[in-house]
């Protein structure tokens, strides 16, 4: 039996996100030596390393990597048992949500809309790509997820409640910018630049090209969404992207959508937990509260 404490591992969480000694000391409100001294312990109880310094960057060991996600399990468990704990003392309860990257362009107002309805309620929300949602939700590293529709082979329970639409944006001055109706055939003139592997609006737009028995000229890829408007407003090719994530630079004539046939492709937003998960109270409203949205 390890003798390791749950400061510990939230010490260990701390680091193993970010990276860095001395941002997880920020974050902890603790001293860099105080934060290294309990990585340490931690390293003498578990018997092995579980970072790695080269250069000046630390980086995960393998072990490191395989702890983190057994650490991410624990508290969350202990998230949950808290949650329980405070609504049955009926108290306020924390919200913890994680959500796909372009979800956190309609999460944030979801949220405060809710915390409004509920104002005992403290929200936090994680953002991450679609791939990583699903390994975290697999292994009950997260409770509640917002994602785009997840692939049926998973324990999920999974529910649309918005639409997300996937639309073809250029820079402003575009030749293409002005014309009607576009022909899918056309876009083969044209560079896209495309999201990372393990997003979800790669993969619904490589499915639809291949349906659509379309080959598209790929240029960079780019990680995020906001990347991707940056690259398209510079000039290095056209992007596919959900309409929310460009709503502003759509309004401000910095980007525009392309009127190009059989767009956008029509996607909707799931909220999402695994299956037998014992949500909180709380998660139950939300969850309740957004296909409320839908009109379900
Ligand atoms: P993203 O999209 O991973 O491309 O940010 C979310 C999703 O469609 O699941």
């Amino acid at each position: 039996m390890l003798h390791l404490t749950i400061r510990q591992l939230r010490v260990f969480e701390a680091v193993a996100d970010s990276l860095s000694y001395s941002r997880a000391a920020e974050a902890l409100h603790l001293t860099q030596p105080a934060v290294s001294m309990q990585i340490k312990q931690l390293e003498e109880v578990t018997g092995i390393s579980l970072f790695e310094q080269l250069g000046k960057k630390i980086y995960l060991t393998q072990a490191g990597n395989e702890f983190h996600h057994y650490s991410r399990n624990i508290l969350q468990q202990l998230l949950d048992a808290e949650n329980m704990l405070t609504e049955l003392k009926g108290m306020g309860s924390k919200l913890v949500i994680s959500v796909a990257s372009t979800a956190s362009y309609i999460a944030p107002k979801l949220l405060a809309a809710f915390c409004q309805q509920h104002p005992h309620t403290q929200a936090s929300m994680n953002v991450t790509n679609r791939e990583t949602l699903l390994h975290q939700l697999a292994h009950n590293e997260v409770g509640l997820a917002i994602m785009g529709q997840p692939p049926d082979n998973l324990k999920l329970e999974a529910t649309s409640f918005m639409q997300n639409q996937l639309v073809i944006i250029a820079p402003a001055h575009h030749p293409l910018a002005e014309e009607r109706g576009i022909p899918l055939s056309r876009l083969q003139q044209e560079t896209f630049l495309i999201r990372e592997q393990g997003s979800g609006t790669r993969v619904a737009m490589e499915r639809f090209f291949a349906e659509q028995d379309i080959k598209l000229t790929t240029g960079s890829e780019m990680s995020t969404n906001e990347a991707i408007k940056q690259a398209v407003q510079a000039g290095m090719g056209l992007g596919i992207l959900s309409l929310d994530a460009a709503e502003l630079e759509i309004e401000t004539r910095r980007l525009r959508v392309l009127d190009v046939q059989a767009f956008p492709i029509l996607r909707h937003w799931y909220i999402v937990h695994r299956k037998g998960k014992k949500l909180s109270q709380t998660e139950k409203s939300f969850q309740a509260f957004l296909i409320r949205q839908a009109g379900h």
